[in-house]
């Protein structure tokens, strides 16, 4: 960012944050491919099916019906009734429609979180490998990312003794994915309850839960931690239907939240937004309230790619994996190969593994630095299975160049 033009007066809070390091590698990606270069991208973090046909038509049906105008700043109310019956037929969360917020995709409804709750010098408890805006979104509050440290042995989870650990006077707010992106990982009900004991032993420290791979779910149930013991007091349980409905473009997200914490998201956005696309909200209305078949499908091609990925990576040699139940990523740990060298080239960490397999094999993969991990990288199954079986090749053949 602003890389030419170092002296331009830009405000000091841009330097407190990076640019999104999986959109930089996607840019890479694409200029390789402009210049012809046969890529393949396992960068993407968004399904490549299309949105289900009774959402568009909601949206088209709203546009013929001039649903074009502002709408209220919170979402319009029979959107909120539909997240209001969502969370209580999925995940039996009681909310009223005064606790809900409508935002402009996930991320808006996390960053209103955040600025609502932290203050400058505040802790925030985050678990490695997290999704890579959490740590910029709390360094812009001028909030203290405070980071749990997770292996691929430990599938990527933390545990209840490490959080304790973690928890300072200081602490404010933990964030966390389940299912997880970069990792895939999900916690299980008695994995959740067991950090829920240690969070009703800390009143002081609120919770936002972050549910948007709720429905890319290969192994069971999902579970919510505000579900737990007295959590729903002070957790903003945060979804959308980006990934859910293949709805990226969109751009509609929610939270289910204590009043005082909704009322302050609202308030945010009445001054930086305004109430999100109209026509968005009421296509949100048909995916929420409609039939999840094409939902259930997109998740069960995921998981037949899932498998196809696994069984080829966890055959290339110095490769640790374990088998990620949900989402649609691997996070291999690659570090193996940390130190070793093509025609000169040592690679010393994630990002140096990436930009090779971009150059020898272009196939566009992200660092894992960029989600806390330096030891992997991240791949995305959201495409083709022959662009997968291609991909995982491709690796293979690029890292057994390195010696
Ligand atoms: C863990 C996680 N949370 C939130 C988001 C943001 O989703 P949205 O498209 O609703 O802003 C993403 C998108 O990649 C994500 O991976």
């Amino acid at each position: 960012m602003n890389q030419n033009q170092p002296n331009y007066p830009l405000a000091e809070r841009l330097s407190w944050i990076s640019e999104s390091e999986t959109i930089a590698m996607a840019k890479l990606g694409r200029t390789l491919k402009a210049e012809g270069k046969d890529v393949i991208s396992l960068s993407f973090g968004e399904p490549d099916f299309f949105t289900p046909e009774h959402i568009k038509q909601a949206a088209i049906d709203a546009i013929h019906q001039n649903f074009t105008f502002y709408t209220p700043v919170a979402g319009i109310p029979d959107l909120k009734e539909a997240i209001v019956q969502k969370f209580q037929r999925e995940n039996q969360l009681t909310y009223q429609t005064d606790q809900i917020v409508v935002s402009t995709g996930a991320k808006n409804a996390i960053m209103n979180t955040v600025l609502s709750l932290v203050n400058p010098g505040d802790e925030v408890i985050i678990p490695r490998p997290f999704w890579v805006s959490y740590a910029d979104m709390v360094q812009f509050a001028q909030g203290v990312p405070v980071y749990i440290d997770t292996t691929v042995e430990s599938d990527y989870k933390i545990t209840a003794e490490q959080l304790e650990k973690a928890i300072s006077p200081k602490s404010k707010l933990f964030m966390f994915s389940s299912p997880n992106n970069p990792s895939g990982m999900i916690y299980s009900f008695d994995e959740l309850k067991a950090l829920a004991e240690v969070f009703e032993r800390h009143p002081e420290i609120f919770i936002i839960s972050d549910e948007i791979y709720e429905h890319i779910n290969f192994e069971g149930k999902h579970h919510s931690i505000a579900g737990f013991g007295s959590l729903i007091n002070r957790t903003i349980t945060v979804n959308g239907v980006s990934k859910a409905f293949s709805m990226t473009g969109w751009r509609i997200g929610y939270i289910g939240a204590p009043k005082a914490i909704a009322f302050a998201c609202e308030k945010l956005q009445s001054q930086f937004t305004s109430g999100t696309n109209a026509i968005a909200q009421k296509a949100a209305i048909a995916a929420l309230n409609g039939d999840l078949t094409p939902t259930y499908q997109m998740r069960d091609a995921f998981k037949k790619r899932r498998d196809i990925c696994y069984e080829r990576l966890k055959a290339v040699p110095g490769i640790k994996l374990s088998l990620p139940p949900g989402a649609f990523y691997l996070f291999p740990d690659i570090s193996a190969y940390f130190g070793k060298q093509y025609q000169g080239h040592v690679i010393h960490n994630s990002q140096d593994l990436c930009m090779f397999l971009l150059n020898q094999v272009y196939l566009v993969t992200v660092a894992g630095s960029a989600f806390g991990n330096d030891n992997c990288i991240r791949l995305s199954y959201a495409t083709s299975e022959e662009n997968l079986i291609k991909a995982m090749d491709r690796i293979k053949e690029g890292l057994s160049l390195l010696s």
